[in-house]
């Protein structure tokens, strides 16, 4: 089957995601904001991706007052830390909710094995959902160890969300969550701009007529994995990072733009799935 932008997959609750959406992390708590997510739902954007975290859910929101249109949107949103339990997700549920300004979330995801009581909080979660206000229940940063502790306690999250690209594939993990049949988020695709310069990546871009941002787009698409580039320097960016459904990197640049990557792996980013289970906390 061909890609397309408004490309989607089948999640193991029922409901469909998107492939492809717009990351809002270091996006400012500012006006500018809410033109880049307003452009960017324009522009054809399926899915917008924010967190409790990033201070930013509130420009989603004035987005929505603005007038887009909220259930044609894709919307995730995460809870920082299960620290404070089931009322501590309670709270934090329904501010973003406030802030998103809307009534339910289309996925919302346990931002990282952090701040323990994982399982009465996810429990709390599930009744959230039996409620209409989440559609979809992930997880993000869980590695395979974390993913099945869940698994023990009965839950197979639909989504993980991790960082990948092709110095950072998580291997492991994606083998795990194919087996299991969640669904791949990606995060960090370009990792972080800091690989969009490398000669290698170069080259294959000029082969293919394409931008470095794009091959490494595409390359996450092409693995399956849902990708959600992150950018906020205005309207010629967004469309290029959706501007890679129109051509398709052949099985062996796939393999070896992967064995490239592999060769001098990096994260960017806090990598929490290498936490261990006291992180994780009681189960
Ligand atoms: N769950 C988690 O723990 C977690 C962690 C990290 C990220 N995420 C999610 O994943 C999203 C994406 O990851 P990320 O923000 O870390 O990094 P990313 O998408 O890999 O890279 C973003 C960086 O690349 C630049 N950029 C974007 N498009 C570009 C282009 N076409 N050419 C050149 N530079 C470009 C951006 O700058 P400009 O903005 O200036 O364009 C920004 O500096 C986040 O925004 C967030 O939603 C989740």
């Amino acid at each position: 089957m061909s890609l397309t932008l408004k490309s989607r997959i089948t999640l193991n609750d029922g409901h469909s995601m998107p492939i492809f959406g717009l990351g809002l992390y270091q996006a400012e708590s500012s006006s500018k904001t809410i033109q880049i997510i307003t452009d960017a739902i324009k522009l054809g954007y399926p899915m917008i991706d924010t967190a409790e975290i990033y201070k930013n859910e509130s420009q989603f929101g004035e987005a929505v007052k603005k007038g887009i249109k909220r259930e044609e949107i894709f919307l995730t949103t995460k809870l920082f830390t299960t620290e404070g339990g089931c009322e501590g997700c309670q709270k934090s549920f329904k501010n973003s909710l406030e802030q998103l300004a809307t009534d339910y979330v289309d996925l919302y995801l346990l931002h990282a094995p952090q701040g323990g009581h994982v399982i009465e909080v996810y429990k709390e979660i599930v009744k959230l959902q039996k409620e209409g206000k989440i559609r979809s229940i992930g997880v993000s940063n869980f590695g395979v160890e974390h993913l099945e502790w869940l698994k023990q306690a009965g839950f197979v999250p639909a989504v993980n969300q991790i960082e990948l690209h092709p110095w950072w594939q998580n291997e492991d993990i994606v083998n795990y969550c194919r087996t299991n049949n969640i669904a791949i988020e990606g995060y960090s695709p370009l990792g972080k701009s800091r690989f969009l310069d490398d000669p290698y990546l170069i080259k294959v871009s000029q082969k293919y007529n394409k931008t470095p941002a794009q091959i490494l787009i595409r390359w996450s698409l092409q693995n399956g994995f849902i990708t959600i580039p992150k950018t906020t320097s205005g309207i010629e960016r967004l469309k290029e990072n959706m501007d890679v459904f129109d051509f398709k990197l052949s099985d062996e640049d796939m393999k070896d733009i992967a064995d490239y990557g592999k060769k001098n792996p990096q994260n960017t980013g806090w990598e929490p799935t290498k936490n261990g289970k006291d992180k994780f906390g009681p189960i």
